[in-house]
């Protein structure tokens, strides 16, 4: 299958504060994303992971670079512009849920259809369908108090692909979940990824849950350090887990030039 670039990030850079109290979050980093990839982001606590994930998102303002999805500049948009398009072409899936404590799983779904005015037939099938995908059909009269962790993520990740947004962006998103439940979501979004070929990139710390990605790309203080490629039809999630371990291990150890 021929593949396009859904996403271009070049040379860019993040830093925090100014004088003394700047921090350099992101040093100058580049690669492509190809539409129906499944990346994965990898790399120590504070090396820039999350920086890169919103200034994808648009939710943070590089320092320095380009950011283009489906080859427009995302820096061009604006003010209502850029919230808009923020809506329609970004499904983003946080760590801790942040689902709206006063609206029920199906409100809180629906919610980016009603603020962009799409709700309707449309709407109402889309949803049907990613309830019962995502497994939440009898929560969806529930308030999140009412739910499991595991369920609040299936229903945040309903809420994230409801708009069919070009771009997953999910940061940690089983950082809060058990590992069943982490399991349980990872197949359900890998799932979306084998089957409607949704182009999602991951920040994990977890080489189980990144096994499941088809690339994965290693930060170490705010730059690129490795880049790993899964065989997706000859190696195993097992194989590629090993592999992973290997790379982490070197991350950890902070020896960035034994690659
Ligand atoms: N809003 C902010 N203000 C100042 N420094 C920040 C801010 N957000 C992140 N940083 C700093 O930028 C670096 C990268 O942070 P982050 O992107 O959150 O890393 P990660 O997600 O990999 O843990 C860290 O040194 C962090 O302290
Ligand atoms: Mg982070």
């Amino acid at each position: 299958m021929h593949s396009n670039r859904i996403l271009q990030v070049e040379s860019i850079t993040k830093d925090y504060g100014t004088g003394d109290h700047k921090t350099t979050a992101l040093k100058g980093i580049s690669f492509d994303v190809l539409e129906g990839e499944f990346l994965g982001i990898m790399g120590a606590s504070g090396s820039g992971k999350t920086t890169l994930l919103n200034c994808i998102a648009t939710m943070t303002k590089p320092t320095s670079g380009n950011i283009m999805l489906n080859h427009q500049n995302i820096s061009s948009f604006k003010g209502g512009a850029l919230a808009d398009y923020r809506g329609k072409e970004i499904g983003y899936l946080f760590q801790e849920f942040e689902l709206l404590d006063n609206l029920t799983a199906r409100e809180n779904i629906i919610l980016p259809l009603s603020l962009h005015g799409m709700t309707g037939k449309q709407g109402e099938q889309k949803l049907r369908e990613l309830a019962n995908h995502f497994d939440i059909v009898s929560v969806l009269n529930k308030f999140p108090s009412q739910m499991s962790g595991g369920q609040k993520q299936r229903v945040a990740a309903a809420r994230a692909l409801i708009g069919d947004p070009s771009i997953v962006l999910a940061d940690e998103p089983t950082g809060a979940l058990d590992s069943k439940n982490a399991r349980i979501l990872m197949d359900k979004l890998s799932a979306i990824h084998k089957e409607q070929h949704k182009t999602i990139i991951m920040v994990t710390h977890d080489a189980n849950v990144a096994s499941f990605c088809s690339r994965i790309l290693f930060i170490q203080d705010g730059c690129l350090f490795h880049e790993l490629r899964r065989n997706i039809r000859t190696e195993t999630t097992d194989n590629f887990y090993e592999r992973i371990v290997t790379v982490v291990a070197q991350l950890g150890g902070g020896s960035a030039n034994v690659l």
